[in-house]
């Protein structure tokens, strides 16, 4: 491990111990996904590198994620899996850091895999395999790691940077060319996220595109929910689309709402006052099908019918919903057609998401117009890098967020 490189000044009256500044040449603000890939690589260019976070311990989203086995990549990564107001900037992080690049850093640290669904590759054991790779490369090329530290200043110091660090008692005065802020977005605030990150980029005049909420489960009104919540834990197979946007994958009803990787995909294109309208049975042509019954046992209910493709509960809300008078032999086309509708184009507006506490990521941040797309590097604040969350690039469910961590992170590594 490096250490500091100068050591001055006295204790601070009120503040505990001053323990003086010291030099390094890269300070990274977080040591998250990002983070700590911006060290390795930056480590590597011979510079001096210090990574600080305020939590306990490093990568602590990598460790909860993807059930504990961290769905790290996604084989099928590519830029238009990404949402941003500007969709062409992460093309070129993503295209020099791919997810085969970190397959093979994967290999070299003999971690195995497995994939899942769609492209979305895991780890066989632990998700902390993934952070053990991490500090290992950190610690290859004498990355120093400061745990249980705060941010608390920073400020522009001739070409560099000056940044007032608390650790424990004692305050850090850190002098850096290039500082690196790697601290993720909003989700989760239990887990140690901050808006650190957002206001540096307002403190250094970078604009911020507003942001929300995303992968994040829909919830409700009380005209729906109890709907809703009479068939909590059902899952089924279905699409989910709004605003042309869709997405199948799986559905789950739960007691706040609707959640599910369809409805946590969906949720990052969704807006305050859109509609969703979910196919639960995409690929059965329900109406061909209630005909074909009607013919051959006309005298079963309709809900019934439905039952033999849908889960009873759920039939049986389809059902509730169309509200047919008489039995399936009762129906005319037209009225199956209008049944039937009920479960392939079922037409909800949720109130909102739940928010932050339970989201697996933040839209919008800190706006690429303000950023160099090969090097994260603000174009106005020579020095400054912006990587991973914090910034206005957010991938969808399965790896791909990640991915955007490891390639934004080593792109600025690269440069530095
Ligand atoms: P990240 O959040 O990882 O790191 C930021 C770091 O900055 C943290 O260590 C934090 O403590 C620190 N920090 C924040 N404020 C600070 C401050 N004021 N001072 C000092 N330090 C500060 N993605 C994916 O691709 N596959 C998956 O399987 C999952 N699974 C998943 C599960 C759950 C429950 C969540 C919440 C999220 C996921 N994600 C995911 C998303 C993924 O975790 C996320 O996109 C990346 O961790 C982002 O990496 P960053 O390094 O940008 O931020």
């Amino acid at each position: 491990m490096t250490g500091p490189d100068t050591e001055t000044g006295a204790p601070e009256p009120g503040t505990g111990t001053n323990r003086g500044t010291t030099t390094f040449d890269t300070l990274i603000l977080g040591a998250g996904a990002a983070g700590m890939m911006c060290a390795a690589e930056a480590g590597r260019g011979g510079g001096r590198v210090l990574v600080v976070d305020h939590a306990r311990a490093a990568g602590e989203k990598i460790r909860i994620s993807g059930g504990g086995r961290c769905n790290f990549t996604n084989m099928h990564a590519e830029p238009g899996n990404f949402l941003s107001q500007n969709p062409h900037f992460a093309k070129s992080a993503l295209s020099r850091y791919t997810q085969w690049d970190f397959l093979d850093l994967v290999g070299r640290h003999g971690i195995d895999w497995h994939e899942k669904t769609l492209g979305q590759l895991f780890c066989d054991g632990s998700a902390k395999e993934i952070i053990a790779m991490l500090r290992a490369e950190m610690d290859a090329v004498g990355a120093d790691l400061w745990l249980e530290t705060s941010v608390e200043g920073v400020s522009r110091e001739g070409n560099g940077f000056r940044v007032a660090l608390r650790r424990g008692d004692s305050r850090h005065d850190v002098s850096c060319r290039n500082l690196v802020v790697a601290t993720g977005g909003k989700s989760i605030p239990k887990m140690g996220a901050t808006g650190l990150g957002y206001a540096l980029a307002e403190q250094f005049g970078l604009p911020l595109v507003p942001t929300r909420a995303a992968l994040v489960p829909l919830t409700f009104s009380d005209a729906t929910l109890p709907r809703l919540k009479a068939l909590a834990g059902l899952s089924v197979d279905a699409t989910v689309e709004t605003a042309g946007t869709r997405f199948r994958e799986g559905l789950l009803f739960t007691h706040r709402g609707l959640s599910g990787p369809s409805v946590l995909q969906i949720s990052s294109y969704w807006t305050e006052g859109q509609d969703v309208v979910v196919d639960l049975s995409p690929d059965t042509d329900l109406g061909a099908h209630l005909r074909q019954l009607r013919a051959q046992a006309g005298r079963q209910a309709v809900a019934t019918a439905l039952a033999s493709v849908l889960p009873k509960r759920l039939a049986q809300d389809v059902a509730d919903r169309a509200a047919p008078r008489g039995n399936l032999a009762d129906q005319s086309d037209a009225e199956i057609d209008r049944i039937t509708a009920h479960a392939h184009a079922w037409c909800l507006r949720p109130a909102g998401t739940e928010g932050y506490r339970t989201a697996e990521v933040t839209l919008g941040g800190v706006d690429t117009a303000a950023l160099s797309s090969r090097t994260m590097e603000a174009r106005d604040v020579r020095g400054l890098y912006f990587i991973g969350e914090v910034v206005d690039v957010t991938g969808w469910l399965g790896g791909f967020n990640f991915q955007w961590a490891w390639s934004s992170g080593w792109a600025a590594g690269q440069a530095i």
